[in-house]
């Protein structure tokens, strides 16, 4: 691998067997999320990328949002001549799917890539983090990052996003 390889690579190739963060074909965390629901979920956000409007970054990002009754919202980036707004996929698939009541979610696959092209992990920016910290359970929400339908990693939404600001910091 190339040093810029290496700089593109956000995520090591093998982690400690704590938490639930795990690799490809899953043991921990199957209890909360199979395979079966992963793959599902790679699949329907890879089959968003060529929705993506991205005429200025060429940057497709996919994402696809299970329920907790399983039901699937997908969404994709969508680019502005203004730059600032912008909304990413993630955010494109749980607006679509909160502006239809849903409130109780299990887990979001992100893909991404330049010109539709996965070649790497995609992680949430922090915009999309927060909006995912907003309706979701931090230690029972994950994100699944993906290379391929059998290379991904599985986190909590806690791991990636620690000392959040929530609703619950809003009560008085
Ligand atoms: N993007 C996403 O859709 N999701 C992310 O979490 C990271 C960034 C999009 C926004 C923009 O259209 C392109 O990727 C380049 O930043």
């Amino acid at each position: 691998m190339t040093e810029n390889e290496k700089k593109k690579t956000h995520l090591p190739a093998s982690r400690p067997e704590s938490g639930l963060s795990v690799r490809g074909r899953q043991t921990p965390a199957s209890d909360v999320i199979s395979d079966l629901k992963c793959r599902e979920l790679i699949r329907a956000a890879r089959e968003m990328l060529k929705y993506s409007y991205v005429p200025y970054s060429h940057f497709h990002v996919g994402a696809a949002l299970m329920t907790k009754a399983g039901k699937i919202y997908r969404g994709c980036n969508i680019e502005n001549a203004s730059y600032g707004a912008t909304n990413c996929a993630e955010r494109t698939a749980f607006f679509k799917a909160v502006s239809e009541g849903e409130r109780e979610f299990l887990a979001i696959a992100i893909v991404g890539g330049h010109e539709g092209r996965v070649e790497d992990f995609c992680p949430p920016c922090g915009i999309c983090r927060q909006v995912m910290a907003e309706f979701c359970d931090l230690d029972n929400f994950y994100v699944i990052l993906s290379r391929s339908e059998e290379d991904y990693w599985v986190y909590p939404l806690s791991e990636i996003l620690p000392m959040a600001f929530t609703p619950h910091d809003l009560e008085v």
